[in-house]
């Protein structure tokens, strides 16, 4: 995460501006020097780029610049795959709006380096691009860009492991555009976002970014790579130093130093033609610069030409004196694209005139927008991960379904149309296999069982409401089940075996209706069952709650009432002994009683009468006291069984 007091400072200069009147309002911009300590500010143009130090994740180091385009900036951040498979820069307070967000990619810079990383990149949960092997070597790939919409007050980056290397980023921008810049028609604004693939100012020497072009603001700061020729002698340069008319206006504010040179078609090979790389079966937006230079170029009809891609007409009879209003004047034409093949070829076909001419090249990718997980589950599982100590390998940073080439690990996602969101519908082993690679071994990293998991299961768990299945089995989960548990209403798979769970099955788990699978086994829980799972056991659904403390009430396990706690049976066990001790004592008492008197009796009957009759004498006389002359006798006569 950002400074705050950073953000604080910039929410406040922005709200300046936004209250400000808008003619004079400055785009927003958020430029980041990865692994930078300190902001600092770039030359040439004296650039201010802000510090990341207080982002918690991946680690900074000093960095290479791959290309002449990357801003001079000394470090970097880099994400080992130790940190897991994804990693996302979450910028905060950034006015709704329309931006163009660029990622510049890095190098480390350390002797032992000598791969570069490879790895994917999405924002806002949208997948926009496959790093292709190479692209350190290939100036124009050091960075990637897109326009985006962005609505919910953060800028979700994250940068997905291939396998290939840990992803290492230098710089990020984020610079607010006008609302409808690049709008291109049908279907603009619903969902889409584009990619820039390349811009290229023909018959230009050198690459620049707008800001060389001293461009407006609200451009995006574009950077236009330089196209000499269109190669085999087909052209030649021709440039002006006249203004431009109609350049630098919304939605896109051209710099007008676009128009003042162009690749224009030589007598012998009238057609202007070039081809481009493309990936197959992508749709792409393709905008076309002219503006009409040539001093010999006086007015209409004087040059007309045919535009096709990969020989199919797309503009018919193009003037553009007669369509931008003048000589002088910028000329911007668009078309959506769909490519099969890996190419496509501009061909400028003059129909009046000899020749052709064109200023500048723009190729956009239409990709389309995914719709991001249900915020409320988003924060449920989140929750999850801090209460279950998530290790680092496993990642769980951006959204958890989308893009959906690389969801959280353990996680399933189902796409919901009622709500048209994502939803989280099992934390499961469903095959989702993730490979963590690492110079010594691949480990495999399936669902959440056996991952070590620690720490307790939360009453949030519950805010997953689309849950079908939870595989926890393995860990060393401890506390109570949650009783939130049995308002899943869908979850039909609960394996909780082999874990430490203490206390007794929440009542509410007997009220999941759907539950077909409830593995409880190997755990500390103990007493009684909910009912409602014993009248399920004869429908067909498997449970299974052995090795655990004492449960009971439930066929197959003990009655509750013979089932005694430990406490219990402690107690127990000691009042037995103790009736046992006097139980002991009083016959060894009466057993020594009796053979004393009748020793005395022996010894009476023997040489001592007087004994027998002192004996008899006092209990004669205690029993005289209240009863007849029988009775005493009949008491004496019992005598030792009665005193006993
Ligand atoms: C990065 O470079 C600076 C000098 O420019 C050096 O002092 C520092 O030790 C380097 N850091 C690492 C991690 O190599
Ligand atoms: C792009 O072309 C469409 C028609 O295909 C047009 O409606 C739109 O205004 C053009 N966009 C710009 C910015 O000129
Ligand atoms: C290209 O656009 C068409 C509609 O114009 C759409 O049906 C198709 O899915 C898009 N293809 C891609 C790869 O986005
Ligand atoms: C989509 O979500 C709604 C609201 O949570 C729910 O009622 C519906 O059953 C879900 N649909 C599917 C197919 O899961
Ligand atoms: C849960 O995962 C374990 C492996 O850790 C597996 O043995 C068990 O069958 C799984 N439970 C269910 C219900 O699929
Ligand atoms: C469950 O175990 C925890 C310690 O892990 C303990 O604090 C808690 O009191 C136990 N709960 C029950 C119901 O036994
Ligand atoms: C229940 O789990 C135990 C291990 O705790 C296992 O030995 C037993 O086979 C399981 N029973 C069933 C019916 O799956």
């Amino acid at each position: 995460m950002l400074n705050v007091r950073l953000f604080l400072f910039l929410f406040l200069l922005a709200f300046v501006f936004a209250t400000r009147p808008s003619l004079s309002r400055a785009p927003y911009a958020m430029r980041i020097s990865c692994g930078a300590r300190d902001d600092v500010h770039s030359p040439p143009s004296n650039t201010l780029w802000y510090k990341d130090f207080d982002y918690t994740g991946g680690i900074p180091a000093n960095a290479t610049r791959p290309s002449f385009i990357t801003p001079l900036l000394a470090t970097l951040r880099y994400f080992p795959l130790s940190e897991g498979p994804e990693n996302c820069y979450n910028i905060n307070r950034v006015p709704h709006g329309h931006y163009l967000v660029r990622i510049y990619f890095g190098l480390l810079a350390e002797p032992s380096f000598d791969n570069e990383p490879l790895f994917e990149v999405s924002i806002e949960g949208t997948l926009i691009y496959s790093m292709p092997s190479g692209w350190s070597t290939d100036d124009e790939r050091a960075f990637v860009e897109a326009l985006i919409v962005l609505k919910d007050g953060t800028a979700s980056l994250c940068f997905h492991s291939t396998g290939h290397g840990d992803p290492a980023i230098l710089a990020i921008e984020i610079l607010q555009i006008d609302n409808k810049a690049y709008y291109f028609g049908k279907g603009y604004g619903q969902g889409t976002i584009l990619r820039t693939d390349r811009r290229l100012s023909c018959g230009a020497k050198d690459p620049k970014f707008g800001v060389d072009y001293s461009a407006d603001r609200w451009g995006g700061d574009r950077f236009w790579n330089s196209l000499p020729t269109f190669g085999q002698s087909s052209d030649s340069v021709i440039s002006t130093k006249n203004s431009i008319k109609q350049a630098s206006k919304p939605p896109n504010f051209y710099p007008e130093a676009l128009y003042q040179t162009a690749l224009i078609s030589t007598d012998t090979q009238p057609d202007l033609t070039y081809t481009m790389e493309v990936e197959p079966t992508r749709n792409y937006s393709l905008w076309l610069h002219f503006a009409e230079i040539e001093s010999s170029v006086t007015g209409s009809g004087q040059r007309v030409f045919d535009i096709l891609l990969n020989g199919d007409v797309e503009f018919r009879d193009v003037d553009i004196v007669s369509m931008a209003g003048g000589i002088n004047s910028a000329l911007v034409l668009n078309t959506t694209v769909v490519v099969s093949g890996r190419s496509l070829t501009i061909t400028l076909h003059p129909t009046k005139g000899t020749h052709a001419i064109i200023s500048a090249i723009e190729l956009l990718e239409l990709v389309q927008a995914e719709s991001k997980t249900l915020p409320d589950e988003i924060k449920a599982l989140q929750r999850l991960k801090s209460a279950l100590g998530l290790p680092l390998r496993l990642g769980w940073n951006g959204d958890p379904c989308v893009p959906e080439q690389h969801p959280w690990s353990g996680i399933d996602c189902q796409y919901n149309r009622t709500i048209k969101k994502h939803v989280i519908d099992g934390l499961y082993d469903s095959g989702n296999i993730l490979l963590i690679y690492s110079f010594t071994s691949v480990c495999e990293v399936r669902g959440l069982d056996n991952q070590g998991l620690r720490g307790f299961l939360p009453n949030d768990i519950s805010r997953l409401h689309h849950l079908q299945s939870i595989n926890l089995s393995g860990n060393s989960i401890s506390g109570v089940i949650p009783s939130s548990l049995g308002t899943i209403d869908s979850l039909e798979i609960l394996d909780l075996s082999f874990n430490f769970f203490n206390g007794s099955i929440p009542e509410s788990v007997g009220q999941l209706t759907s539950l077909r699978r409830l593995n409880l086994n190997g755990n500390s829980l103990s007493g009684r069952v909910p009912a409602a799972l014993g009248g399920r056991l004869l429908h067909g659904a498997s449970f299974n709650f052995t090795d655990n403390k004492g449960l009971c009430g439930i066929p197959g396990l003990p009655p509750c009432g013979a089932h005694l706690s430990a406490g219990a049976k402690v107690g127990i066990g000691l009042g037995a002994c103790v009736a046992f001790l006097l139980l002991v004592t009083c016959f060894t008492c009466w057993w020594k009683r009796r053979q004393n008197i009748l020793r005395a009796q022996r010894i009476a009957a023997r040489d001592a009468p007087y004994a027998k009759a002192r004996t008899h004498f006092n209990r004669d006389v205690q029993m005289a006291r209240h009863h007849s002359h029988e009775h005493a006798r009949t008491a004496a006569e019992n005598g030792p069984s009665l005193l006993a």
